[in-house]
This record gives structure tokens, C-alpha cells and sequence, in this order.
């Protein structure tokens, strides 16, 4: 699939739920309304899905949240799925919150993953109360040791927040290497309303480099993952550090990616409304309907999202937890 604009769309990001056992402050708000649970697409549908978007060319399928490892029954799509790898499919990959890791780390790398990515914004228990206000860390921690164990390779996501976990950047970046994992910073990004106030967090990312670059030596790589991270080997730690910019610098030209909500709605952009529903065709069985409703969002695919920090609103009112990230 080729959208209006050029760009190759080889990646799904696909949410099996918009439930979390996390509340971080810069996603969700204390209390949320989640999708009825009948509106979700059912394991079944969500494999079939994947199906069809491997014939539509997609490689990569990212399964996202929420957090995807509450959905009873991640492990059977993601042995449904990973049946797929090497015939059309490259890799299924997760990104979630860590706490269900323990485990299901073994299970998950068996039915097909190799690498994970886990949301991990501090290494301070009550720092961590505070962001995610939830107590957690300790499982979220078990888990990530256990996906170590079971073989996975880990990237760690922390959203740079200022005031919050700023001054922690440089220790978390000891930690993960030390523990053999990958740290990529994200900036903040205006999505759905939340209690705090976004502009009072934000941290732009090339300040952060600047400062870390007087106690490390940090060199451009050519890594690349298929994600908007822009990557940086560590020559003191020998490990790599990845900064995603939606804000200070926007990496929509090279977008190769749609993402589609635990109830079926696919969405062109993280940053607009632009969206076709495939629920009720998956349901009524009408795949070529479905193949031509998924054409109509890649040709309308938004050019890039306008972001901006210092919005009075946020740029959708859609949460970062109903379209996974
Ligand atoms: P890999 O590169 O495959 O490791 O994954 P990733 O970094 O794309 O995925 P992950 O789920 O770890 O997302 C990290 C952050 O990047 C999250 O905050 C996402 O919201 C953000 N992100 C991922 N894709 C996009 C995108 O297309 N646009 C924007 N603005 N942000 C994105
Ligand atoms: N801005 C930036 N990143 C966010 N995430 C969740 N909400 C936001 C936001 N508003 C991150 C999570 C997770 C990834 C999928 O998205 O921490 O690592
Ligand atoms: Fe849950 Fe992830 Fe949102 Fe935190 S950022 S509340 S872990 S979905």
C-alpha cells in the first residue's frame, strides 16, 4: 500500500485493548471510559486481520495498547500472527508496561516475539508512583529481568519529562546498559485530555542530547528500526540511545505506518481524525470490502500531524492509549 504522498505502508501498529493497569500522567487520565467490551475485535478477528494486512503487504505488526498483555488471549494472536513470519511477515513485536512480563515473557517469545519494547520512565519506586500512579515498579522490574531470561531483546521507552524524571536521564541510561538494553527518549506529545498540563513537562529532546553529550560521547548511527527513533551509539557505555522528536523535530516524511484501535477503527495518523472502520465488514466476513475501506486510508493518510506544545487543546481528543502510540 502506497499512500498519497509517496510513502510505503509497511507497518501496523495494532491495539488489542485501550484498558491499562497503569494510569501514567502524560496518557491517561485518573478515571477513562473504555471501548464496551463487545466493540473489541475478538482474538479471532484480530488474527484474521492480520491476515489480511500481510496479503495488503504489510511486514511488521507491532501489538500495542493499552497495555496489550492485560487482552486475555495475547499470547494465542501472537502465535496466530507469528505463523505468518517468514511468509510475508518480518517480525511481530509488543510494546507494553512491563507488569505482566513475569510471566508471560517465556509464552510470548515460544508463540513468536523476538524483541520487545517496555515503557519504563524511572528506576525510583516513588517516582514511579507518582508518573504511572500506580506502585509497580517491582513487577515491572521481575519483568523485564524475565523477558532478559527468556531471550528477548528489550528497548526501553522513557518519556522525558521535565521536573518529573529529567535529572534521572543519565542514571537510566547507565542502567540499560549495564542490563544490555537499548533506551530511546520520547518527547511528550498533546494527545487526549490528561489532568496535568503537558507544557509544564515538555522536554525538547535536543537539549537533552546536548547535555548528555558533556558527560558521554554520543555519535550518530545508522540503526534503524523502522520507528521514528533516531539513534545514537554511547561510545563510554557501548550501548545506543534512540531520541523521538514528534515535536522538536516532526519525522513524518519517512512515515511507513497506520494503526488500528482495539475496535477495528483505523487511523491514518497518531495526530488526526482521519479514520475507516473495519469491524463490521471483518464481522459480516466482506473481506474486499475491508481491503477497499483500508486503500481509502492509506490514500487519505494526513501528510504529517501538527503538534504543538503551546496549543490551548490537545491535537486529538483520542488518547495515546486508544491507538497505541
Ligand atoms: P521500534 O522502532 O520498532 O522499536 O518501535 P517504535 O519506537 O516505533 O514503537 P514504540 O511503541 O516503542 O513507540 C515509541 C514512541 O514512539 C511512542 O511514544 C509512540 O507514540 C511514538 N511513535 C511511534 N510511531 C509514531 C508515529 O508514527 N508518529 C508519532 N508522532 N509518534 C510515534
Ligand atoms: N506522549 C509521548 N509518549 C507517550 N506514551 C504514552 N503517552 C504518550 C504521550 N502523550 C508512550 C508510552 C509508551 C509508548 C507506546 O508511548 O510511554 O512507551
Ligand atoms: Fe498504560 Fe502505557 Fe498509557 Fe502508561 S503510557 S497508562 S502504561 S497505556
Amino acid at each position: 500500500m502506497v499512500d498519497g504522498h509517496g510513502r510505503r505502508i509497511s507497518y501496523v501498529r495494532l491495539s488489542v485493548t485501550d484498558r491499562c493497569d497503569l494510569r501514567c500522567r502524560y496518557c491517561m487520565a485518573e478515571r477513562m471510559t473504555f471501548a464496551p467490551r463487545p466493540d473489541l475485535l475478538t482474538i479471532d478477528e484480530l488474527a484474521k486481520l492480520g491476515d489480511l494486512l500481510v496479503e495488503r503487504g504489510v511486514t511488521r505488526i507491532r501489538l500495542t495498547g493499552g497495555e496489550p498483555l492485560v487482552r486475555p488471549g495475547i499470547v494465542d494472536l501472537v502465535r496466530a500472527l507469528g505463523r505468518r513470519i517468514g511468509a510475508g511477515l518480518e517480525e511481530v513485536t509488543l510494546t507494553t508496561n512491563g507488569t505482566q512480563l513475569a510471566s508471560l515473557a517465556g509464552p510470548l517469545r515460544d508463540a513468536g516475539v523476538r524483541r520487545i519494547n517496555v515503557s519504563l520512565d524511572t528506576l525510583d519506586p516513588d517516582r514511579f508512583r507518582h508518573i504511572a500512579r500506580r506502585d509497580a515498579l517491582g513487577p515491572v522490574l521481575e519483568g523485564i529481568a524475565a523477558a532478559r531470561r527468556a531471550g528477548l531483546a528489550i528497548k526501553i521507552n522513557m518519556v522525558a519529562l521535565r521536573g518529573l524524571n529529567e535529572a534521572e536521564i543519565p542514571a537510566m541510561l547507565r542502567w540499560c546498559a549495564g542490563e544490555g538494553h537499548d533506551l530511546t527518549l520520547i518527547e511528550t506529545m498533546p494527545l487526549g485530555t490528561v489532568a496535568d498540563d503537558r507544557t509544564d513537562h515538555y522536554l525538547p529532546l535536543d537539549q537533552v542530547r546536548r547535555r548528555l553529550e558533556r558527560d558521554f560521547t554520543l555519535s550518530p548511527s545508522l540503526h534503524r528500526t523502522g520507528g521514528p527513533a533516531r539513534y545514537y551509539q554511547v561510545a563510554e557505555l557501548g550501548c545506543r540511545i534512540g531520541f523521538i522528536t514528534p515535536l522538536s523535530a516532526n519525522f513524518c516524511d519517512s512515515c511507513n505506518r497506520i494503526r488500528i484501535a482495539a475496535t477495528g477503527t483505523v487511523y491514518g495518523c497518531l495526530g488526526h481524525d482521519q479514520k475507516v472502520e473495519l469491524r463490521d465488514l471483518l464481522r459480516g466476513g466482506d473481506e474486499e470490502a475491508a481491503k477497499a475501506a483500508l486503500d481509502r486510508l492509506v490514500a487519505g493518510k494526513p501528510r504529517a500531524h501538527d503538534f504543538r506544545i503551546d496549543a490551548p487543546a490537545p491535537a486529538v481528543s483520542r488518547h495515546m492509549s486508544v491507538t497505541g502510540g
